[in-house]
């Protein structure tokens, strides 16, 4: 049922997280019996991290390449690879990883119990059978994947950047251990930390909402400012808050939408293959008129950490006018949160030569 059918929102959170430094050695006790597919971000391959997990004869290590975004024909590929190995589901599922190395998982557990192509799911509430039971295990804070009920993939052929949308998509089981992001590089760990923060202030600046997904949202820019304000953003005790304001902001987008950036960054991510939480700290550089408070507090934090914000020119110098049409198309696709943050009549706001115009802010030095 869409969201239109219903008055209220059912609202599904996460059932179990463990939380804590060095949470991870407890992996063990929440596996299921039965062989389980790992799927670790190749960031780990021989890692020590890889030492420590308590693997079985069956159990299977998927690397996941992070250098390109999750395709709907890459979860294919995994499907196709699993059910032409194993006659019978793994048990397990788990993700070690980044937001896409999460997003893999969790897209692969809803394939391996519904038919199908992974193009088929992307939008709300199309997965119609129950995942296969899934541990999400961060490896960086801020994507929110552990806590979101969707797992982003590109459509490469239909360039429509969309996750499966659906409660079915919710991990299990959480180990949230903040010691396994010691080692981010801090360009990385900025750029990820504030994906959380603009999809909390997007959700809480939106139309649908409610007090349950604003105290999620609020408390997650809290913890992001006081973390980014300070003086080392990866201290311990910051690696922890940043950890906990990633679960919160995911929780957040759980019970709202997102607004302007991320069907922006989306366009990015699409058109020029930017990274996620990249495209969307570029993306800032266009939003004043849409978030002028959350702009200036967004640059004052990345001055504040000697972070460079990127400009579109590091990775196009001109865009011609096919490539505006895709990045159009790409961006206005994602009603939703469109209407979320502009109302019914959004394309009204960002017609084409607006969205043209922002695109242009972002090229700016
Ligand atoms: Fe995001």
């Amino acid at each position: 049922m869409g969201e239109k059918d219903l008055k209220y929102k059912n609202t599904k959170n996460i059932h179990y997280y463990l939380f804590g430094n060095g949470a991870i050695s407890q992996l063990e006790e929440v596996l299921k019996e039965g062989y389980r597919i790992y799927f670790i971000d190749s960031y780990f391959k021989n890692k020590d991290l890889i030492k420590t997990l308590p693997l079985q004869k069956d159990d299977e290590i998927i690397y996941v390449d992070t250098i390109n975004e999750p395709t709907t024909d890459k979860i294919d590929e995994y499907k196709q690879y699993l059910v032409k190995k194993n006659k019978n589901n793994p048990s397990t599922i788990i993700g070690i990883g980044g937001g896409a190395t999460l997003d893999s998982a969790k897209a692969v557990a809803n394939l391996l119990t519904n038919e199908g192509r992974a193009e088929d799911y992307q939008g709300w509430d199309l997965v119609k059978n129950p995942a296969i039971y899934k541990i999400g295990i961060p490896t960086i804070s801020g994507t929110g994947a552990e806590a979101s009920r969707t797992c982003v993939m590109t459509n490469v052929k239909s360039g429509l950047k969309l996750g499966m949308n659906s409660d079915y998509t919710i991990y299990d089981q959480l180990i949230l251990d903040p010691n396994l992001t010691k080692t981010v590089p801090d360009e990385q760990y900025f750029y990820t930390g504030m994906d959380t923060y603009i999809h909390s202030f997007e959700s809480l600046n939106g139309s649908f909402r409610h007090t349950v997904g604003d105290a999620f949202a609020r408390e997650a820019i809290r913890l992001c400012k006081e973390v980014f304000d300070s003086e080392n953003m990866k201290s311990d005790e910051n690696r922890e808050k940043l950890m906990t304001a990633s679960y919160l902001g995911g929780c957040a987008i759980a019970n709202s939408f997102v607004g302007v950036v991320h069907p922006f960054s989306a366009g990015l991510s699409v058109v020029f293959k930017i990274h996620h939480c990249e495209a969307n700290c570029i993306t800032m550089r266009g939003m004043e008129e849409f978030y002028p408070k959350e702009y200036k507090e967004f640059f004052e934090m990345a001055e504040k950490q000697n972070i460079e914000i990127p400009s579109l020119s590091k990775y196009v110098k001109n865009i011609d006018e096919d490539a505006f049409e895709k990045l159009y198309n790409s961006t206005i696709i994602h009603e939703k949160p469109l209407i979320n943050a502009l109302g019914e009549d959004f394309k009204e706001i960002l017609t084409y030569e607006k969205v043209k115009e922002i695109f242009k802010k972002m090229l700016k030095d």
